[in-house]
């Protein structure tokens, strides 16, 4: 199916950010992460909402010649419901150690902020060296932890979205753009 008929009225869902527009810059974002110099990078791709984000990054840093490593972190705060439930819990936890490393934690959304501080305060408890964050999209609202990204791919209007990874009850994580919900 092609993304107009995706996308018609009918389907529920409108684009917000293309597949086209994604792919132009995370070429950029590859750019900015090599550029702040990061040595013997650790990704920490937070499952599930960043696994198509972390898929195309990591290879996007490798066309600019950076080579990490690559490990994973389910965190679940969402459960089915579309608002937080303030509670952030590790569900899989890392393969890897973190002591003494430099991490990027990739995420999919910055929303209140819970997920990302919860897994920076984790990895700075378990002794990374230098901790960077990197989300597909940050959400411009107020912040109900202190924390925020090193690097954001786009701006998020106040909605929910979905596609590129992200769900909703595990549906729409096929979409290869992010999109909102028009009808349910
Ligand atoms: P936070 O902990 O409130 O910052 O929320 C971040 C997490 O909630 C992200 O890792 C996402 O998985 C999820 N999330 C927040 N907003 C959305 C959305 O609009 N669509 C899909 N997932 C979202
Ligand atoms: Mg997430």
């Amino acid at each position: 199916m092609t993304a107009e008929a995706i996308t018609n009225p009918d389907s529920g869902v409108e684009i917000v950010y293309s597949d086209e527009e994604i792919a132009r810059r995370l070429e950029e974002l590859a750019l900015e992460i090599k550029s702040s110099g990061l040595k013997n990078l650790l990704v920490v791709a937070v499952l599930k909402g960043s696994f198509v984000f972390a898929a195309d990054l990591i290879r996007a840093l490798h066309r600019v010649g950076v080579a990490p490593e690559v490990d994973f972190l389910t965190l679940s705060s969402y459960k089915k419901s579309k608002t937080s439930s303030g509670r952030v819990e590790i569900l899989r936890d890392l393969d890897l150690g973190v002591e003494g490393r430099n991490v990027l934690i990739v995420d999919d959304v910055l929303d209140s902020g819970r997920t990302l501080a919860f897994a920076k305060d984790l990895l700075t408890a378990r002794g990374a060296a230098l901790i960077r964050t990197c989300v597909l999209l940050e959400k411009q609202v107020p912040r109900a932890v202190d924390v925020e990204a090193d690097f954001a791919a786009f701006e998020c209007p106040d909605e929910f979205v979905v596609g590129y990874g992200m769900d909703v009850a595990h549906r729409y994580r096929e979409l290869p753009f992010v999109g909102r919900i028009t009808k349910h």
